[in-house]
């Protein structure tokens, strides 16, 4: 009898315009197997997952399920019977319940009518096991990143597919809420379900898959038993030929305006927070003071809720703050109003590149000189588009972006490549600060450390200050200081680096260092 593969991809090839996404692409999973998916940002790991989810056509090739030829795009439901998606960007609707999204087009009907109490049962019911404090009512648009992201994941779950895809499923959720999450894909895999697994954190493949295949320039290049293969060859198969490195200093030197031009920042006090009190579903700040001197980089961390990326959005001017005092180079910062803290040299990576940190259908140029396009057009008088994505041009390749030119719409680029435009428009600004909520959400490894780099780089160059509030601890390790929230206030402040990790960790939990190793 021949065995057939829960899913199989055979010879996917897929263009967008003169981009090919995918060029004839193999991928087999077999029923019980958790088959890990890396490669780095643009090889085409989204595309394929929405061709295997029937969400987009290949140009040629072919999907399988259990040996059987894939229902045609039209019908939706034929789809949903096979593959459940978690996808790298929400789907989620935010004007609907949590329930009526996990149910969203597949609705419980008994005796003709939509069963609202079996949905939200069966709703609280997996979201009781995965201790999470969601009301099953609640809009999802009053959701925090992490919980709409648990809402995917349940929707994922809710359907009883035998096949789940795993599109960076972890990205918004803290340790905790990844652990709970491998439990489940594990019991999961035991029970026959084939799951295809995409990540960045190459541990959590080490961790969770069985086997890995590397894509590469929308090629399979190598694919492994987890257990043949290591980080390093994981990470060389990811890069390939590595480019000439570009020396990013000397790039965003001749960019950036260094600091001795500025006479100011001789004198400047840099940022000085006080006292400083926020009231957010996403975690409440409780009364914080700390500063950031000009060319300093300092950290935020914490669990979730633990105020962390509340206090990054006060400082930027994206939220509203209750009470307190800030000042950038001894300029008060306005409460909840970006614009006038954008014109106050305060420049911002949001956490949500995709509310906040670009506009998807303007072009990548656009994107990213658009926080300039009053001092381009004071400089050159009427501004053309060709100048300004000629001051585009140089950082987008400084930070390696990955796009078919300027004018590319930024919601056609791969999700790595969103985040990096949207640091190279804060970056354009110029900023006498640089507030960064998790800056490398979605970056694949090799980008990853170019990308801080580029901002400590541009902190050091121009005399900016570097506010980076993330609970990666990854971006924190370069820091001169890295402050941890605990319940909305500072609960230790670590002064020298290096950083150790398991210290950061405990500090998070609200376990002092020195009891820790008391013990
Ligand atoms: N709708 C689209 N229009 C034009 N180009 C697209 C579109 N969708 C994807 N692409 C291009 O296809 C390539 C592969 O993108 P894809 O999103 O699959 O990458 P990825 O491997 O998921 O990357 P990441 O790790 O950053 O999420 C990229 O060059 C991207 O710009
Ligand atoms: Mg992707």
């Amino acid at each position: 009898m021949t065995q057939f593969f829960a899913v199989e991809a055979k010879g996917i090839e897929k263009s967008f315009g003169s981009t090919k996404a995918l060029r004839g692409v193999d991928l087999q999973i077999d029923a019980g197997q958790c088959l890990g998916l890396v490669g780095r940002n643009g090889a085409g790991k989204s595309t394929l997952v929405s061709i295997l989810s029937g969400l987009a056509k290949p140009d040629v090739g072919e999907v399988f399920f259990h040996g059987e030829p894939a229902p045609s795009l039209r019908d939706i439901d034929g789809w949903r019977k096979q593959i459940a998606t978690v996808f790298q960007h929400s789907k989620v609707v935010p004007q609907l319940s949590v329930t009526e999204n996990v149910f969203l087009g597949s609705p419980e009907v008994r005796h003709g009518m939509v069963d609202w109490h079996r949905m939200r049962d069966a709703t609280k019911a997996i979201i009781d096991e995965w201790n999470f404090d969601i009301s099953v009512t609640a809009r999802c648009e009053t959701l925090t990143v992490e919980q709409l992201q648990v809402v995917e994941i349940v929707r994922a779950l809710a359907t009883g597919a035998r096949c789940i895809l795993l599109d960076e499923p972890t990205s918004a959720l803290e340790r905790r809420g990844v652990d709970r999450l491998f439990e489940r894909v594990k019991q999961l895999v035991d029970n026959g379900v084939a799951v295809l697994y995409i990540s960045h954190h190459l541990e959590e493949v080490f961790d969770i898959c069985s086997d890995v295949t590397v894509l590469r320039d929308g090629e399979v290049v190598v694919t492994s038993p987890i257990g043949k293969i290591d980080k390093d060859q994981m990470v060389a198969a990811m890069v390939g030929e590595l480019p000439a490195t570009t020396n990013v200093a000397n790039e965003l030197g001749v960019l950036l305006k260094r600091s001795s031009d500025d006479e100011d920042v001789a004198v400047s006090q840099g940022l000085v927070v006080e006292d400083l009190r926020v009231t957010s579903s996403r975690g409440d700040v409780l009364g914080v003071s700390l500063t950031v001197k000009p060319g300093e980089c300092v950290g935020v961390t914490g669990l979730l809720g633990a105020g962390v990326a509340t206090l990054g959005r006060a400082v930027a001017g994206s939220q509203k703050f209750d009470s307190g005092k800030m000042t950038l180079n001894n300029r008060a910062l306005p409460s909840g109003r970006r614009d006038l803290s954008l014109k106050n040299g305060v420049g911002y990576i949001p956490e949500n590149r995709q509310l906040e940190g670009f506009v998807a259908h303007l072009g990548v140029g656009e994107n990213v000189t658009m926080t300039i396009t009053n001092r381009l057009a004071r400089r050159f008088g009427l501004l053309s588009p060709r100048r300004r994505d000629g001051a585009a041009v140089a950082l987008t390749k400084a930070l390696s972006v990955i796009s078919a030119g300027m004018k590319q719409p930024v919601g056609e680029l791969s999700g790595g490549n969103q985040q990096k435009v949207t640091v190279a428009r804060s970056l354009m600004s110029n900023p006498s600060l640089i507030v960064a909520v998790t800056p490398t959400r979605g970056v694949d490894v090799a980008s990853k450390s170019l990308l801080l780099q580029s901002l400590l780089e541009a902190a050091r160059l121009t005399g900016a200050a570097l506010l980076i509030c993330s609970d990666e601890l990854d971006d924190l390790i370069e820091c001169d200081r890295v402050i941890v929230l605990f319940r909305g206030s500072i609960y230790h402040e670590f002064s020298t680096p290096p950083f150790d990790r398991e210290a950061l960790i405990a500090a998070t939990e609200g376990i002092s260092f020195s009891d820790r190793t008391a013990t």
